[in-house]
């Protein structure tokens, strides 16, 4: 992955909320950011530039996001090759519609998009605040934690800097196996939002002295 000054390619698998939000914050600030769908030639993408089949999207691409439904990922992404890139899951192994996370006896849902990727460069982040938060991440009091788990130095350095460049305190969360905690957040993040009615207009903040 290029160092932080030079522009990324970010391949976005996923148009939705999250992959649009980050998307475009990446776009502003300078990054080279492609989208993988399923029809290309959909109107619903005509804003958005740099639209492509999923194959086509991620081919050359430094970073892969992983922004779509938990169904959607494993045949998305064992019909991808991901190469050397970068693979940040900001998915929720989470049913359409429900609010309990799956039980996964592999440990978290970012194991398996490891094993389905084929990729050792696994990123568990951007999975536990809302995507209006993504979009603006500005808070009175606080900058908006974003923890990072991941096996790769590398690749988990370069995932805090995508973070931290929009404007997140990115935390180091330990290894890929910590995804599994990662996710719980989310779905504590998504009862407190919607199941006890806060509103997605919250997010959590780490504090230190
Ligand atoms: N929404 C949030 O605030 C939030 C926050 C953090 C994490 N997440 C997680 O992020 C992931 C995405 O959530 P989201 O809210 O962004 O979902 P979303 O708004 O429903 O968007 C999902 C996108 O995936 C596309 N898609 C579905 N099946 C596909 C396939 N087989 N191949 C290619 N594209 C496909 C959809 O497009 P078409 O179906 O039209 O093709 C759509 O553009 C989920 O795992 C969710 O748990 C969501």
């Amino acid at each position: 992955v290029p160092p932080t000054t030079s522009p990324i390619h970010i391949s976005v698998l996923g148009a939705g909320r999250v992959g649009r939000a980050l998307g475009g914050r990446w776009t502003d600030v300078g990054h080279q950011v492609a989208y993988g769908v399923r029809d290309p030639g959909d109107a619903r993408w005509a804003e958005l530039t740099g639209v492509a089949t999923p194959i086509d999207a991620v081919a050359g691409a430094d970073v892969v996001l992983v922004a779509l439904p938990w169904t959607a990922v494993e045949p998305v992404l064992t019909g991808v090759d991901v190469g050397d890139a970068v693979v940040i899951d900001a998915t929720n192994p989470i049913a359409a519609g429900a609010r309990q996370l799956e039980a996964h006896p592999e440990g978290s849902g970012a194991e398996l998009v490891a094993r389905w990727s084929r990729s050792s460069r696994v990123v568990k982040a951007f999975n536990t605040t809302g995507s209006g938060n993504m979009i603006d991440p500005v808070y009175p009091g606080g900058t908006l934690l974003m923890p990072v788990a991941a096996d790769d130095p590398e690749a988990k350095a370069a995932v805090m800097r995508l973070a931290t460049e929009i404007g997140f305190d990115a935390l180091d969360a330990g290894p890929l196996a910590a995804a599994r905690d990662l996710e719980h957040l989310a779905a504590l993040w998504i009862r407190l939002a919607y199941r006890l009615a806060n509103g997605p207009d919250i997010a959590f903040a780490l504090l230190r002295r």
